[in-house]
C-alpha cells in the first residue's frame, strides 16, 4: 500500500487508495468504478450487508468507519445528507496524510460549514456535487463539481477522474458545487412536478400515458434551447416578448388550473405559478418574455427595488 503522503502528485497512479463512506445506490456506484480504474478501495456502511458484489470485485469492506478511514488516501464521503456525514465523521480519526471529498448533496451553507469543520481538525476537504444518476458514473457521461482548497482539489482529481466524464472544479468556495446542485436540482423537481400534473390531466381528459408522452416529450425537446435563450436574456437583463409574452401565459395557466378543477386535481403548484405570473403583470411585465418571472421571484424585485419597472 503506497504511504498516504504520496498521493499529493496530481493526477494520481491507481494505486491510491479509496474509501468509499456510504453504500447506498450512489455509493455503490462509485465504488464500482473506482476499483474499474484499479484502485485499491475499501467500503463503509453504517448498516452492514450492503457492499454487494463490490467484495466479490475486490473492495475491503471495513467493519468500522476508523478502519475505513486508516485504509485510505483518499476518503469519498456519499450519504444521504451533511448531518449523517457528521455523525459518521465526529469521533477520533487519524486524518494524517488523508482527504476527504464529500459528494453528499446539501446546501451551500452546510458545505461551508463542514469545510469549517473539516479546516478546525486540519482535514484537507473538497466538497462536491453529483449531477449525474448512478450508470452514468465511470463513464464519458458523469458529471461532478467540485469546490474547496484547490491544493486539495489538486491533490484527489486524478483519483476523482475514476467517476468519468466531467470534473469540474468552481474555485475556493466551498459552497459552490452546492449552490449549483440546489439550483439545479430545482429545475428537476419543479420540472417533474409538472410532468406528473401533465400525465394527470391527460388521464382525467381520457387520454392514454403512452399517447400523451409522445406528445409531451416534444415539448421536452423545445426545453434546451429555451433555457439556454433565457441564460442569455436573463444575463443581459433584457426579457423581449417577441416569442410570447407574461400576459399570454396568465391567460394559458387559467385554463389549465380551471381544466384540472374540473376534474378535481390538486392545483396548488398550479396555483404558486399562477401567482408568480399575476405578480409579473401587476408589476409591469405583462409584455415581456417570460424569464422577466426570474427577477419577479427575487426579494429585491417583489419589494419594488431597483429592478421593478412601471
Ligand atoms: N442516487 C442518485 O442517482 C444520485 C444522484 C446524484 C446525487 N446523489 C446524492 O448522493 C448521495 C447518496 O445517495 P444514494 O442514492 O446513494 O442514497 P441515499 O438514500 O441518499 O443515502 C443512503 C446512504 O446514506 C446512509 N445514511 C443515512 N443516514 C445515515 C446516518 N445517520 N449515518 C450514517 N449513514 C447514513 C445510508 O446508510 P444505511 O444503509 O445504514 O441507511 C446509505 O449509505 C445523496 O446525497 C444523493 O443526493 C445521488
Amino acid at each position: 500500500m503506497t504511504a498516504p503522503d504520496e498521493a499529493i502528485s496530481g493526477l494520481a497512479p491507481a494505486s491510491d487508495t479509496v474509501t468509499v463512506l456510504g453504500l447506498g445506490p450512489m455509493g455503490r456506484a462509485l465504488s464500482a468504478a473506482f476499483l474499474a480504474a484499479g484502485h485499491p478501495v475499501t467500503v463503509w456502511n453504517r448498516t452492514p450487508g450492503k457492499a454487494g458484489e463490490l467484495a466479490a470485485r475486490g473492495a475491503v469492506v471495513a467493519g468500522s468507519v476508523e478502519e475505513a478511514v486508516r485504509d485510505g488516501q483518499v476518503i469519498v464521503a456519499c450519504l444521504i445528507d451533511y448531518e449523517a456525514v457528521r455523525a459518521t465523521l465526529e469521533r477520533p480519526l487519524d486524518w494524517a496524510g488523508r482527504r476527504l471529498v464529500n459528494l453528499t448533496s446539501g446546501e451551500p451553507a452546510q458545505a461551508r460549514a463542514m469545510a469549517a469543520w473539516a479546516s478546525a481538525r486540519g482535514i484537507g476537504y473538497l466538497d462536491g456535487a453529483i449531477l449525474t444518476p448512478t450508470p452514468a458514473i465511470g463513464t464519458a457521461a458523469a458529471t461532478v463539481l467540485y469546490s474547496g482548497a484547490g491544493e486539495v482539489h489538486e491533490a484527489v482529481r486524478g483519483v476523482m477522474a475514476a467517476l468519468g466524464g466531467d470534473g469540474v472544479y468552481l474555485g475556493d468556495e466551498p459552497g459552490r458545487a452546492s449552490a449549483y446542485d440546489v439550483a439545479l436540482l430545482d429545475v428537476f423537481a419543479t420540472s417533474v412536478n409538472g410532468i406528473v400534473h401533465g400525465f394527470a390531466l391527460a388521464a382525467a381528459g381520457g387520454i392514454e400515458p403512452g399517447r400523451f408522452a409522445a406528445f409531451a416529450t416534444g415539448i421536452g425537446g423545445l426545453l434546451p434551447e429555451l433555457i439556454a435563450r433565457f441564460g442569455q436574456q436573463i444575463q443581459a437583463g433584457e426579457y423581449p416578448g417577441d416569442r410570447s409574452t407574461i400576459g399570454s401565459a396568465a391567460a394559458g395557466i387559467r385554463h389549465v388550473i380551471n381544466a384540472a378543477r374540473a376534474h378535481g386535481i390538486d392545483t396548488s403548484a398550479l396555483a404558486a405559478s399562477k401567482g408568480v405570473i399575476d405578480r409579473a403583470v401587476e408589476a409591469g411585465y405583462a409584455e415581456e418574455g417570460l424569464a422577466r418571472l426570474a427577477t419577479t421571484l427575487l426579494p429585491v424585485d417583489r419589494g419594488g427595488a431597483p429592478a421593478r419597472r412601471g
